[in-house]
C-alpha cells in the first residue's frame, strides 16, 4: 500500500457576540433558538493544520503542543466523524495540530476560532470543496459560535430550522467602523458549567426564556440599524443590555447558576462609572467571568490605562475587528 499524506492549514479569528446565542432548538445539529450577531476580533485566533495520513489508524489531536485527551479529543473526533460521513471514507484518520494565539494567556481560548479553523482545514484536507455558507454550517456542528467565525466584521447567524438553513453570513464589513474591544481577563481557569450545559438548563427551566428569544430577535434588528447608521451608542447600549439579559437566564434557571465573580460586578460598575464621567464604553460578557469593553479609538487609551491600573496590563488586551477564515 502506498503511503498517502497531505495537509491544509487554516486560520480563523474568534468573535464576540453583541447579540448572544443562548439556547438550542436542536442539540444534535446545533440549531439555535434565536439569531445572534457578532464582531470578529483580530488579535485572538487559532491556526490549525489537518493532515491526512493513510498510515494512521486513529485520529491524533494536538492542541497548544499537548496531546488532547478525553472531552477535547472526543469533541474533535466527533467533528471529524461528520466529515468522514460526508466523504464516505469511514477509515480515513487525521492528525490535527491546533495552536491558539491569544495574547498573554488571556484565559479565553475560544471554541469559535478553534472549530472554524478546524472546519476549514479538515474539509479541504478531506477533499471537500465547500463555499463559505457550507463552511459556516459545518463549523456550527463543532460549536455554534464557530459558524460566525468563518466571516470577518459584523456577522449574523440565522437561526434557521434545519442543517441547511442555519448558517452565518457577514452583515457588514467593520472596515469603516470606529470600534475596538478591550478584553479584561479576570480568570484563566476553564468554566465549571459549559455553555452547552448552561444553555440547556436555561432553556428548560428559566421562566423568562421565551421572553429572551423575542427580545433577542428584536435586538438583532436594532443592532443592524445601528451598524447601518454608524451609531456606536445604540450598538453599545443594546449589546450591554443583551449580555445582562443572557446572564439573567442563568440566575433564573433552576437550579440557578452564575458565571460572574465579584470582580465581574466590580468591572461592570467601573464601566458605568467611566460612562458617567463622559468616557463612552459598554460591557459584554460571555459564559464566564471575563469582561469585554466596547469602545471607540478616541477613548481606548484612557480606558486601557484605567483598567491597567486596576488589573495589571497583562490582563488587559486591546483588539480591533478581524477578518474571516483564510488558508495559510
Ligand atoms: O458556541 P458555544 O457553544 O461556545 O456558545 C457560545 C455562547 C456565548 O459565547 C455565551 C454567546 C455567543 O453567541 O457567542
Amino acid at each position: 500500500m502506498t503511503n498517502e499524506k497531505h495537509s491544509f492549514t487554516a486560520r480563523a479569528h474568534t468573535n464576540i457576540a453583541l447579540v448572544k446565542y443562548w439556547g438550542k432548538q436542536n442539540e444534535d445539529l446545533i440549531i439555535p433558538q434565536n439569531d445572534s450577531l457578532s464582531l470578529t476580533l483580530d488579535q485572538f485566533y487559532t491556526e490549525t493544520t489537518v493532515t491526512f495520513d493513510s498510515q494512521l489508524s486513529a485520529d491524533v489531536v494536538v492542541i497548544d503542543d499537548e496531546v488532547a485527551q478525553e472531552t477535547d479529543y472526543q469533541r474533535v473526533v466527533a467533528f471529524l466523524d461528520i466529515i468522514r460521513q460526508k466523504t464516505q471514507a469511514p477509515d480515513h484518520y487525521f492528525q490535527v495540530i491546533s495552536v491558539n494565539h491569544v495574547p498573554t494567556a488571556a484565559g479565553f481560548a475560544s471554541s469559535a476560532s478553534a472549530f472554524a479553523a478546524l472546519a476549514a482545514a479538515a474539509s479541504r484536507t478531506a477533499g471537500l470543496k465547500l463555499d463559505l455558507t457550507e463552511l459556516s454550517r459545518l463549523a456550527r456542528r463543532g460549536s455554534g459560535s464557530a459558524s460566525r467565525s468563518i466571516f470577518g466584521g459584523f456577522v449574523q447567524w440565522h437561526t434557521g430550522q434545519d442543517d441547511a438553513s442555519s448558517y452565518a453570513e457577514q452583515y457588514a464589513s467593520a472596515d469603516d467602523w470606529d470600534i475596538g474591544v478591550i478584553a479584561l481577563t479576570l480568570q484563566k481557569a476553564r468554566k465549571k458549567i459549559s455553555s452547552r450545559k448552561g444553555m440547556q438548563l436555561s432553556v428548560s427551566t428559566s421562566p423568562f426564556y421565551s421572553e429572551w428569544v423575542k427580545l433577542a430577535q428584536n435586538d438583532i434588528e436594532v443592532v443592524k440599524r445601528a451598524i447601518d447608521r454608524n451609531d456606536f451608542t445604540t450598538l453599545g447600549k443594546v449589546s450591554e443590555t443583551n449580555a445582562l439579559r443572557m446572564h439573567a437566564l442563568t440566575l433564573s434557571a433552576d437550579p440557578g447558576f452564575i458565571y460572574f465573580t465579584g470582580q465581574t460586578i466590580e468591572m461592570l460598575n467601573e464601566i458605568r462609572q467611566l460612562r458617567d464621567n463622559g468616557i463612552e464604553c459598554y460591557a459584554t460578557i460571555d459564559a464566564g467571568p471575563n469582561v469585554k469593553v466596547l469602545c471607540q479609538k478616541e477613548n481606548a487609551n484612557k480606558i486601557m490605562s484605567h483598567f491597567n491600573q486596576l488589573l495589571g496590563s497583562e490582563n488587559v488586551t486591546y483588539t480591533t475587528p478581524g477578518s474571516g477564515v483564510e488558508y495559510l
